[in-house]
């Protein structure tokens, strides 16, 4: 096992496999700052799945349980469903899980359930058709989306859903979506909108705590806690008393939880950064390719770990800084 400084261990790493997206939400990538030939990671820049694979190797000689496929849009790299089924081969007892915007997600779903792919993360920040293809950017259809939930549900008995509000965008979306999602096996999240990055144009105005959706929530029938299922968890998890399932709440602004943060993140180039706020990352693609083996990996990976001190969300500095873009790193 490999510790920080603040005695958190490693235990989830999340893989940006792209950092291109299909959308263009206006709190992630706003579609002026990020045209269609920006300069995405792609070609030889991209880390392989054979590469991706080493790291992961490493990862889990250091006790890493649970590996998150994110982006960008993870599924705009379509043999995703490869590089899953290398890992569940590979590592049988370690969760993979994935997190997407749905677009692409029902035609791969059958792959993606034969990888032996964990589980799911589906964002959807409206039900209003127009205020989603507004947030969104790329003018998608929401039904696609929708229908790639209920699939997605289907398929695996359960999903998590991920809202980030904005004050004054998507606020009254609340109620709609908590009602709509009241049914077993569904967990409704809502995020706190960050500051991470410096292009999405944050303020503290914007922000819709998680409190205040909770109180709201409360008008429309009984919420439970549920305790998280490990301490380094992002949401705090309420249940509908009457067993229709969940809703949780990722309170990055209002209550950080950097004090049992055990994530690493490796970008689609192979920096690796050891925090959402991180203003640089590790190369990993150089040694890599200069064929160390899994000791190295494992030495250098422990190195960064254990040299680890990141708590940025509890000490919030005034936001001036340099940082990483959330689509560099996933979310
Ligand atoms: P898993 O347990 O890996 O499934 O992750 P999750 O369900 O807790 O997180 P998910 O990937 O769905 O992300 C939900 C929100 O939490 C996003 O807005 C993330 O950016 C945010 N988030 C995830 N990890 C961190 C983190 O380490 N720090 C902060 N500040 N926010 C995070
Ligand atoms: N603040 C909070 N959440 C964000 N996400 C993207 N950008 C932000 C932000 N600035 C969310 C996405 C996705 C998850 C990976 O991160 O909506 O659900
Ligand atoms: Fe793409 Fe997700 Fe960012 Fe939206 S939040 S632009 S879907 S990476
Ligand atoms: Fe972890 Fe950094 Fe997020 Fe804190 S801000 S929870 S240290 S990734």
């Amino acid at each position: 096992m490999a510790y920080d400084l603040l005695g958190r261990p490693l235990r989830d790493l999340r893989i940006s496999v792209t950092d291109n997206c299909n959308f263009r939400c206006t709190y992630c990538m706003p579609a002026e700052a990020f045209p269609a030939d920006f300069p995405f990671v792609k070609g030889s820049q991209l880390l392989t799945f054979d590469e991706i694979g080493r790291v992961v190797e490493a990862a889990v000689s250091l006790g890493l349980k649970k590996v998150k496929l994110t982006g960008g849009e993870p599924l705009m790299r379509s043999l995703l469903p490869e590089l899953i089924l290398e890992l569940k081969t590979r590592f049988p007892s370690l969760e993979v899980g994935l997190i997407t915007n749905g677009l692409h997600l029902k035609a791969l779903l059958h792959r993606l359930v034969a990888a032996r792919l964990d589980s799911v993360t589906i964002s959807i920040d409206s039900l209003d058709p127009d205020q989603f293809s507004e947030l969104t950017g790329n003018g998608h259809r929401l039904e696609t989306i929708v229908e790639a939930i209920e699939a997605a549900h289907q398929a695996f008995g359960a999903v998590k859903l991920n809202t980030v509000l904005l004050k004054g965008k998507n606020d009254d979306q609340i109620e709609p979506l908590a009602r709509f999602f009241r049914r077993p096996g569904f967990r409704l999240r809502f995020i706190e909108f960050m500051d991470v990055g410096t292009l999405n144009r944050w303020s503290r105005e914007q922000v819709v705590t998680g409190d205040e959706v909770l109180a709201r929530l409360r008008a429309l029938g009984t919420l439970t806690p549920v305790a998280k299922h490990h301490p380094g968890e992002t949401s705090e998890r309420w249940a509908w008393a009457d067993g229709q399932g969940e809703v949780g709440f990722i309170n990055s602004i209002s209550r950080p939880f950097c004090g049992d943060c055990s994530r690493v993140r490796l970008g689609a180039d192979g920096r690796l950064y050891t925090c959402l706020f991180s203003a640089v990352g590790h190369d990993l693609r150089t040694p890599l390719r200069a064929g160390a083996d899994l000791g190295e990996m494992t030495a250098l990976l422990r190195t960064l770990w254990t040299g680890r001190s990141d708590r940025y969300s509890e000490l919030r500095t005034d936001g001036s800084g340099k940082r990483i873009e959330m689509f560099a790193v996933g979310g």
